[in-house]
């Protein structure tokens, strides 16, 4: 990291004043005075980087247009808030290689270029930190790292997006439909930009990516690696059918250390009331981790928001300026395989009006009957889903998680 010694403060600088760098400079000045107690120095924001002007902002007379003034500055800590992965790709880059820590909300960036810049941050003895990336505000990465490190991670089932949660709970509770449900999330603000990684699961794709290289040591595994499949076909019918099983339906992203390859997809999934999982309704996000000593814990909280959000990239700025960069921990540059989706073995339910047929053409898979058109077949493998289904006639069929 730049040495801070002739400094007064530690000057940092915003890139994105957007929903969660905004959120960044609110907290930061809000919780001003203990977080100074703290560090043991006051973390000022030297720069706010934005091509916007924020006339209306308390901090308007810290916006500058120019990048070259902010990396030619004597800044230790750069806030990436941009999101996506090609200004916020350069900028990262750029200041990592200049000694500057990074701190990020920015999902896409870390789970397709994590590799690289966790790489150049220890070159340069700096952090690249993401605690904001996964779950918003809950702590969850930090707790993969240091408070959970004497463990083998062998599971991680979370509902990690907390849009098509809120959809999912609004057509649940309110009975309202799919496309009014998104228009309400994109009202209340936590929807992406092109809602289409939300409902399409690639957001949660991202975050499962994050999730399971860190659960698998830094054994890289990408993005477009993980089947990922949305929400945008559940209909109302669907929850009824849950409902009628005990069951309510979640987008789950799953890891499993599996025996050989690790197991990793998201899928809408018919979660059972006895699971951890079934009570998170709207916009909170939770993430079930099970660890060979811990058993199960369940980290939970708001997913997505500007103060939840801007709560977790701020203590990943106390982190830094407290100059440990020992969070860097290293990711495979070439990503690992992992077990092909056709070759997963999962438990599901099929719905049919015969259950008699599902049960004699899953024949070798441990079947239950659930109700009168509810199968759960335990441990098929993808690929014998389809004939499954088109050999019975079943209606449809879905993840279940107990
Ligand atoms: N669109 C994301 C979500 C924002 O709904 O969870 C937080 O990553």
């Amino acid at each position: 990291m730049k040495g801070k010694e002739q400094q007064m403060a530690i000057n940092i600088a915003i890139l994105g004043f957007g929903t969660v760098g905004s959120g960044v400079a609110e907290t930061l000045d809000i919780n001003k005075e203990l977080i100074t107690k703290r560090v043991g120095e006051e973390i000022n924001v030297k720069y706010i980087l934005d091509i916007r002007d924020f006339p209306e902002s308390k901090f308007a007379n810290l916006v500058t247009h120019n990048a070259d003034e902010v990396f030619d500055s004597d800044i230790l800590i750069a806030v990436e808030t941009i999101g996506g992965a090609r200004i916020a790709y350069e900028y990262t880059k750029r200041a990592l290689s200049l000694g500057i820590s990074v701190v990020t909300s920015n999902k896409e960036l870390v789970s397709t270029h994590g590799p690289e810049l966790i790489k150049i941050a220890q070159e340069n003895n700096c952090c690249y930190l993401f605690e904001a990336a996964v779950g918003g505000g809950i702590p969850i990465i930090r707790p993969l790292y240091k408070c959970l490190a004497a463990n083998k991670i062998t599971k991680i089932a979370g509902i990690v997006n907390g849009t098509t949660n809120y959809i999912l709970s609004q057509m649940k509770d309110e009975g309202i439909d799919f496309d009014t449900a998104l228009k309400q999330a994109q009202a209340n603000g936590f929807a992406e930009a092109n809602p289409s990684a939300d409902i399409d699961g690639i957001d949660a794709q991202r975050k499962i990516s994050i999730l399971s290289t860190i659960a698998n040591d830094g054994a890289y595994i990408a993005p477009d690696q993980i089947s990922a499949e949305g929400i945008s076909a559940i209909t109302n019918d669907d929850f009824e059918f849950a409902s009628s099983i005990g069951c309510d339906i979640k987008l789950i992203a799953l890891y499993e250390a599996g025996e050989d390859k690790p197991v990793v997809y998201v899928a809408p999934t018919l979660v059972a009331k006895s699971n951890l999982l079934f009570n998170v309704s709207g916009v909170f996000n939770a993430i079930m981790v099970e660890g060979n000593s811990l058993g199960q814990a369940m980290f939970y909280g708001q997913g997505a928001g500007t103060l939840p959000t801007a709560s977790a990239v701020c203590g990943d700025i106390l982190e830094a300026a407290m100059s440990n960069p020992t969070e860097n921990r290293t990711w495979t540059e070439e990503s690992v395989a992992i077990t092909p989706y056709d070759e997963i073995a999962a438990d599901i339910v099929v719905r049919a009006d015969v259950p008699a047929k599902v049960i004699t053409a899953a024949e070798g898979y441990e079947c239950e009957v659930l109700s009168d058109e509810a199968i759960l077949v335990k441990g098929i493998r993808h690929k014998d889903i389809a004939s499954l289904v088109s050999e019975t006639g079943a209606k449809s069929w879905m993840h279940y998680l107990k």
